[in-house]
């Protein structure tokens, strides 16, 4: 079976899509579903290529015992056609996805908001913590903790896994 490969995307890729990547690998390893997926993240932006996720957002996740493991990198076109479920984290993020899948051959990805996966939040925002302080961080996990579940009971209900 192919893998199912989720791609979490904000705009840095240095704050809250590695906090969204790790939180989904950890939930798909508490729930030993490890080897039906390849997960990743990345940035609608490139000034932060090749850096660790943010020290801020990387205490936070320590604290809940939970392993960032991203190097940013930037979303491409090509994205598209290598993943099957894209989360964007804000809608300037949604609309610079979509942006970019203009021309792609094959449109493989779904492109979400991230949550929409967070019951009564539907379609609003994660929001950028990266200019604020410590508190933001945390609901920003609080956030991702509640919607990669969710994330993760949608892909395996309709994956049948
Ligand atoms: P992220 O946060 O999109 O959650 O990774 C940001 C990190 C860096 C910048 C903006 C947002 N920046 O402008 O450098």
């Amino acid at each position: 079976m192919d893998k199912i490969r989720v791609n979490f995307v904000c705009l840095g890729n240095i704050c809250r899509s590695p906090m969204a990547e790790g939180l989904f690998i950890h939930k798909i390893k508490e729930e030993g579903l490890e080897k039906y997926f390849e997960v990743d993240s990345s940035g609608t932006g490139g000034w932060h290529v090749g850096e660790p996720a943010d020290p801020r957002m990387r205490e936070v996740a320590k604290q809940h015992g939970v392993h960032l493991p991203s190097r940013a990198r930037k979303f491409i076109a090509q994205d598209h056609e290598d993943f099957d479920y894209i989360l964007a984290m804000d809608g300037n993020n949604y609309g610079d996805i979509l942006d970019l899948r203009k021309g792609t051959k094959k449109e493989k990805a779904e492109v979400f908001k991230m949550r929409d996966f967070d019951k009564d939040h539907v379609g609003k925002d994660v929001p950028d913590p990266y200019y604020g302080g410590k508190e933001g961080f945390q609901k920003v996990y609080e956030m991702l903790a509640r919607s990669t579940a969710e994330l993760l009971a949608h892909i395996r209900k309709e994956r049948g896994i």
